[in-house]
């Protein structure tokens, strides 16, 4: 078999959704444990730079897709108050139960917990306010986030916004080799310490190195007809898509 075909064989299997469920089914016992220790705590803030880029105002629907555990529900709950609601989206049945389990009771607004594919899920069309997503874009093919961002123009009401983040290769040389490193190598030690499967843990640094960062990919979310932004955080380790569904609310011409 020759190089390219391989790697195109690599690529089919990795960015297979069943593959993918099956990788987050596994993890999701040591997934939120690991996750926060290998960041030291960063990918808390990271999730809160998602959420500030846009204004989820109280009483709206916001659609939270590759929820995971829902990891950023609390704080868009707090925002929504008692009258909002929140589609808490993941593929992995899971993650699904575990997000159950720690999130649902604990909030004033509603919240609804979704096991679908974000790239055909049964939400109605023009039916959120507000989309985001915290790291679960790696995991997509170009041609999945395509589609991703046609999902995601789908769902959102006219005027509706949209915040991601996603952890990312940062352009500097000096910081993207031990970055690198870290990924590759030191996250999957520390999996592996938290009763993790390492080679679970060595698929995200394949996946984030494929992804690169959402420079790659913003072209998708303008091709969709979403008005969209790059956003740069610590130096380019994360970065974000941030933006807008601009068509006008009927009745509100453009002006
Ligand atoms: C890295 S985790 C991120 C979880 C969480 N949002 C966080 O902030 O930690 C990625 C999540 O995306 C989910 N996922 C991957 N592909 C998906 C798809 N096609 N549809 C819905 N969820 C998906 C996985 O099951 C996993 O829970």
């Amino acid at each position: 078999m020759a190089a390219g075909e391989s790697c195109e064989l690599v690529q089919e299997i990795i960015y297979d959704p069943s593959f993918v469920q099956k990788l987050f089914d596994e993890m999701s016992a040591t997934y939120g444990l690991v996750n926060l220790v290998s960041s030291f705590g960063v990918c808390r803030k990271w999730r809160q730079y998602c959420l500030r880029q846009i204004e989820i105002s109280s009483g709206c629907t916001t659609v939270d897709l590759m929820t995971g555990m829902g990891e950023l529900c609390p704080e868009v709950a707090q925002r929504l108050g008692p009258q909002g609601r929140i589609v808490a989206v993941d593929i992995s049945p899971v993650m699904c139960a575990q997000a159950q389990q720690h999130q649902k009771s604990r909030f004033s607004c509603t919240v609804e917990i979704m096991e679908a594919d974000a790239l055909c899920s049964s939400i109605p069309d023009d039916s959120a306010d507000v989309v985001v997503s915290s790291f679960g874009l790696k995991t997509f093919s170009l041609r999945q986030i395509e589609r991703l961002a046609q999902e995601v123009k789908r769902i959102l009401k006219p005027q509706g916004t949209f915040s991601f983040v996603e952890i990312s290769v940062p352009p500097a040389g000096w910081l993207k080799v031990p970055y690198l490193f870290y990924l590759n190598r030191l996250i999957p030690m520390i999996g592996r310490l938290l009763l993790g499967n390492p080679e679970n843990y060595r698929m995200l640094g394949i996946y984030t190195r494929a992804f690169g960062s959402c420079h790659r990919v913003v072209s998708a979310f303008r091709n969709a007809g979403l008005e969209t932004e790059v956003r740069s955080f610590w130096l380019g380790c994360a970065t974000g898509l941030v933006g807008r569904h601009a068509e006008q609310l009927p009745g509100h011409a453009a002006v």
